[in-house]
Parts: structure tokens; sequence; C-alpha cells
């Protein structure tokens, strides 16, 4: 009997380090998805946005097409309290109300803070606050946290004397420090790195516990920017994989500044970089095109791949640039993208993406069965633009 009652004790304890285990290799087991407030609302974003993104997000189909973080960038932070305890300001009244109100939604809740005594927009960052701050967002409900170098900059430079590997290391332990006060709140929090690159933090970040790492500077909604960041992301496939991602930086899809074609160019090579796909745009006014480029599931899945592998540049003669993404059942996804001022003929050769046999072949934004492919492939691309595909080996 005493036997028994032992062995129920044990099994249940090796349930629950699975569930505990489970949960943690579960945060970014795929590259997190859902809205961010930066790239539209910058400084002026409310708590009212902020819930009319939540609402939008679930009307609109994108919560079930895995849209699921919605995500308050910077200038939420108000004074700190007589205890030190970080507030909101006046454009969020309540935080705890506001997590509960995503919950609901079956949404979850990311915030924004930095390793500085201020953001980048000069409100309270965390600096000497960091566990303090980690058991308040915890608190609060907080399921995200993205962790903005801003001011630590300076204190690097004035602490290192000048010594570049001294201020990359004070740099690293910053990051290491909130990822162990995060650890102590036992809540998952996915832990997103935004410190624009430096140091090579891909062949580190997931090291000290990040689960994205931004690789670069911030992207504006031009086709120059999207352009330069995101074709400049080969090379890096090596460091992402899953619960640890590459963040070439949040989508600009919607934004305005971009053609239709220029954006379906932007989620394409997004989706083939396995970047977190946080929209940026206003939910509450997106045109049905932006919501076909953002909810479109074929070019989803291919971000989404539970394989959870980089895509990578395979090609490129001047303008015209291949990309392929290896998919789980040995699948491929493939872009040919026209980065020239004219529409042009692209072909891609079987050959050159691995493949000895003929493929079956789907186009991701048409939504249309190619059928068989035994050699090559030619499509036509518009100018600043893209054909996606996914091949998968013909069955015999
Ligand atoms: C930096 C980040 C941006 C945004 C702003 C907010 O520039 O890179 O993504 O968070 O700060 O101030």
């Amino acid at each position: 009997m005493r036997l028994h009652t032992k062995s129920i004790g044990f099994a249940s304890l090796i349930l629950l380090a699975a569930q505990v285990f489970g949960q943690s290799s579960q945060l970014a087991a795929t590259p997190p998805m859902g809205w961010n407030s930066w790239n539209f609302f910058h400084s002026k974003v409310t708590d009212a946005d902020v819930r009319a993104a939540a609402d939008a997000i679930v009307s609109s189909g994108m919560r079930d097409a895995g849209y699921i973080y919605v995500n308050i960038d910077d200038t939420w932070e108000g004074p700190r309290d007589a205890q030190g305890e970080i507030t909101s300001n006046s454009k969020f009244p309540d935080m705890k109300a506001l997590a509960d109100y995503i919950h609901s939604k079956g949404l979850k809740f990311g915030i924004y803070s930095s390793p500085g005594p201020t953001t980048c927009a000069r409100f309270p960052g965390s600096y000497g606050h960091e566990q303090q701050d980690a058991d308040t967002y915890a608190k609060w409900g907080v399921d995200y946290l993205k962790y903005d170098l801003c001011s630590y900059g300076t204190i690097m430079r004035d602490e290192s004397n000048g010594d570049q590997q001294v201020a990359w290391t004070m740099m690293r332990q910053a990051y290491e420090k909130m990822h162990q006060a995060l650890l102590k709140t036992n809540r998952p929090i996915l832990y997103s790195l935004c410190q624009y690159g430096h140091d090579a933090v891909w062949e580190w970040g997931a090291e000290i516990g990040g689960n994205s790492w931004r690789t670069g500077t911030d992207i504006q909604d031009s086709w120059i920017s999207m352009s330069n960041i995101g074709f400049s992301q080969s090379g890096l496939e090596k460091y992402a994989g899953p619960g640890h991602w590459n963040d070439p930086d949040m989508l600009e899809v919607g934004n305005g500044h971009m053609k239709p074609d220029e954006y379906r160019v932007h989620m394409s090579l997004w989706a083939l970089l396995a970047a977190p796909l946080l929209a940026g745009n206003d939910l509450s006014q997106m045109t049905p095109e932006t919501l076909s480029i953002l909810i479109n599931k074929e070019v989803i899945a291919v971000d989404q791949d539970p394989l959870g592998k980089q895509g990578f540049r395979v090609s490129n003669t001047g303008p015209f640039e291949i990309w392929m993404k290896p998919l789980s059942h040995g699948d491929k996804a493939v872009a040919l993208f026209n980065r020239s001022e004219a529409v042009f003929p692209i072909t891609i050769k079987l050959k050159a993406i691995g493949f000895n046999r003929p493929v079956q072949a789907r186009d991701l934004w048409e939504h249309k069965d190619l059928g068989t492919i035994s050699d090559s492939y030619t499509a036509t691309v518009p100018r600043h633009g893209v054909v996606m595909l996914r091949l998968t080996r013909s069955r015999r």
C-alpha cells in the first residue's frame, strides 16, 4: 500500500516536471506572432489603442491565424512610487485590468523596458530595479518582455573607460540580470532582446535566455529600409531554432508607405527568415488587402514550420534573388524575389535547391497548385515583388 502511494507520488512528480519543462520549451517553440504598438502609434499609444488592437486581432481572424501577443512598446511607463515600484502613466490607467482584458480574449500581453535608467523615448527604465520590475510584470500578468538597450549604452561607455570588451561584457551581464529576474518570477515570460545586433548577439543571445534578438537597426515603413534589412539576414540562419530566433524587427505591412507587392516581399522574406511576426499597423483601420497579406496562412505556415529552420539566400544575380527555407517532411519553401524596377522572369532550377527528382509545387500567394516541376520553373515576378512556392517531393 505504502509502495503504491509512493509510486503515485513519484508519477505525479514526473508529470509536474514534464509540465514545467514542457512549458518553458513551449515558449517561442516557433517564432512569436502578435502585434506591437510602436511602428504605427509610436509614443502616442494609449490603453484604448491597445484594447482596440486586441479587439481587432480577434475580429479580423488574426488571432486564429496565430497572432497571439499584444505588446505595448515604449511610453507606457510612469514614475516609481515611494517603494520604487514602477507605475504606468496616465495613458495606461490600470495595467492589470488591461492585461486581464487581453487575456480574456485568449491573447497574451507584452510590455517593454530597458536595462538603462531611461528607455529610448526617455521614460523610466529598469536600471537598479530589475527584480522589482520583473515581479511587477508578473503581478500584472505580462507574458512577453522586450528589453531595449537605450540609455544603458551611456552607462557602458562611462564605466568601461573606452574598453569595448568591458562594455560588451557589461551589456551581456545586464541582459542576463533581467533573465534571472524573469526566471525568479516563475511566470513564463518570453524574453525579447533589443540591442540592435551589437557584439554579434546571435552568438550568445540564447545562452542568456533570449527567445529572440534584434539583429540590427530599426525598420522604417519604406522599401529601402525593409529590403536592406531583410535581404542582409542571410548567414545568420545557423543561430536560429526553436526557442531562440533572429529578429530583423517588426512588420510594417499596412502602414501605407509601401506598395502591396512590396509588403508581400516583406511578409515572404520574414516568413523565410523564421522571424517573429509582430504586426505594426493600426489593426482597427486595416484594408482587406493588408489583412490578406498578414493573414496568408500558407505563408505563415512557412514562418511557423515546426522544424524551426531559418531560410537563406541560394543565389542572386544582380537584383534577382532566390531564397529557400527547409520545412518539415522534406518540403522546401522557395521565393523568387525581384528587387529591380521592372517586371522580370526568374528561373529556379530544382538542383540548385537540392531536389534531384520532380516536385509538386504550390504558389503561396496565388493559392494555386502548379502541378509537377521536373527540372526548372520560370515565374514572371513583378517589380519589387515575389513569387513564393512550396515544393513537395512527388510521391511515386
Ligand atoms: C528603439 C527600438 C524600437 C522602439 C523604440 C522605442 O528605437 O529599436 O523598436 O522600441 O526604441 O523608443
